[in-house]
């Protein structure tokens, strides 16, 4: 069963998991939130002294997600800075569990929202 993205409550949960954010190289501080029916799942970006032992929010989010049982995200809010869009690798993982997840972007410095889509961010997604 799919839910509507509740937009309200991710945003929420992206910007109270970004405060966590681990990152004292970029100083760069993302958060995730990923909707499940009714559940939420966070993740914010932890990096680490050999850079790219580093991982972003998006893949932690994913991993909560999959941790506790689920594989059919119906929201992703991703919230930084500045608007950011996810990175190619992230884009790939998401693709693996919902190839046209509805995604809004988030910017905590001005407020700025845009709402979009994997199925725009990431055309012609490996598989096989
Ligand atoms: N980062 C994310 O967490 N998600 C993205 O989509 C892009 C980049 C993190 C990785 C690194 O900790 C910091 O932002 C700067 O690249």
């Amino acid at each position: 069963m799919s839910a509507l993205p509740d937009w309200e409550k991710l945003k929420i949960a992206a910007l109270e998991v970004r405060a966590n954010a681990y990152a004292p190289y970029s100083r760069f501080h993302v958060g995730a939130a990923i909707q499940v029916g009714e559940r939420i799942f966070v993740g914010c970006n932890v990096e680490n002294v050999s850079y790219p032992v580093g991982m972003c929010a998006e893949r932690g989010a994913i991993a909560a997600m999959v941790a506790d049982g689920y594989s059919h995200p119906d929201a992703l809010v991703v919230a930084a800075g500045p608007l950011i869009t996810p990175c190619g690798m992230c884009r790939q993982a998401l693709s693996e569990f919902s190839p046209a997840l509805p995604v809004l972007l988030i910017s905590e410095d001005t407020g700025e929202e845009q709402e979009t889509s994997l199925a725009s961010l990431l055309p012609g997604a490996f598989r096989f």
